[in-house]
């Protein structure tokens, strides 16, 4: 069983961030600790109110939690090898669906996958607030999802993510205690934006890192 520890991280940036930006990590050391219904609900009341193409809201949330172990076992079982390793430690398991198509017109929403994104983001600074991490996985079983978890056409599932606490590292097994301990990582922002027009890199860059 992992356990609660205390431990904080932080990303290196040029330009100061908030907190919630930079305590943000996905980790796998979660702890045995449950999340509390008030504070679990609270996080979908912030995915609630993230903005979305037409206000259409194509995000729906399957949510199980270790204490009904059927439902988080059958949800565990989705995940590949490699991911339920560790998210079996995890307090909740969370399954974002999209639907896909705009109801007024029955066409396909093509921002629907990216509006479920907008409403992970909310959710997500909501449970960092909490104190509680996520993991976002793509690893899982689509076509287990589908069948396991009713979900009806015009529906896809989008991932699956493990919250909870944070646990001791020291009890991952010793290939995921590496992993937990490197840093983030990520594209300079001198290649991510543009001045005008793509690939021309923003001149308020170069004057910050001057
Ligand atoms: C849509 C999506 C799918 C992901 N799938 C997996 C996965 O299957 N397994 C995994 O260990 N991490 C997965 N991740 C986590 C990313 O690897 C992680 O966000 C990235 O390495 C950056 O690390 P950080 O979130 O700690 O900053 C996924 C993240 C997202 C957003």
């Amino acid at each position: 069983m992992l356990h609660t520890t205390k431990m904080t991280h932080t990303t290196s940036n040029k330009y100061p961030l908030h907190h919630l930006v930079t305590n943000r990590k996905s980790i796998r050391a979660f702890s045995e600790k449950s999340v509390d219904d008030d504070t679990l609900v609270s996080i979908f009341e912030a995915a609630r109110w993230a903005p979305s193409s037409f206000n259409e809201q194509p995000w729906r949330f399957i949510i199980t939690r270790k204490s009904d172990s059927s439902a988080f076992e059958k949800m565990l079982g989705l995940l590949d090898q490699s991911n339920r390793i560790w998210a079996q430690y995890s307090a909740v398991l969370i399954m974002p669906v999209a639907k896909t198509h705009i109801s007024k017109t029955g066409t396909g929403n093509r921002h629907a996958f990216h509006d479920v994104g907008m409403a992970v983001g909310n959710l997500t600074l909501q449970a960092t607030a909490a104190g509680l991490y996520l993991h976002q996985m793509g690893g899982f079983s689509i076509q287990g999802a589908i069948e396991q978890f009713d979900i009806p056409a015009g529906f896809e599932p989008v991932s699956i993510i493990a919250m909870g606490y944070r646990g001791d590292p020291a009890l991952l097994p010793v290939h995921l205690q590496e992993k937990e301990k490197q840093p983030a990582n990520r594209i300079p922002l001198d290649q991510l934006i543009y001045s005008n027009t793509f690939g021309e890199v923003f001149d308020g860059i170069q004057t910050k890192q001057a």
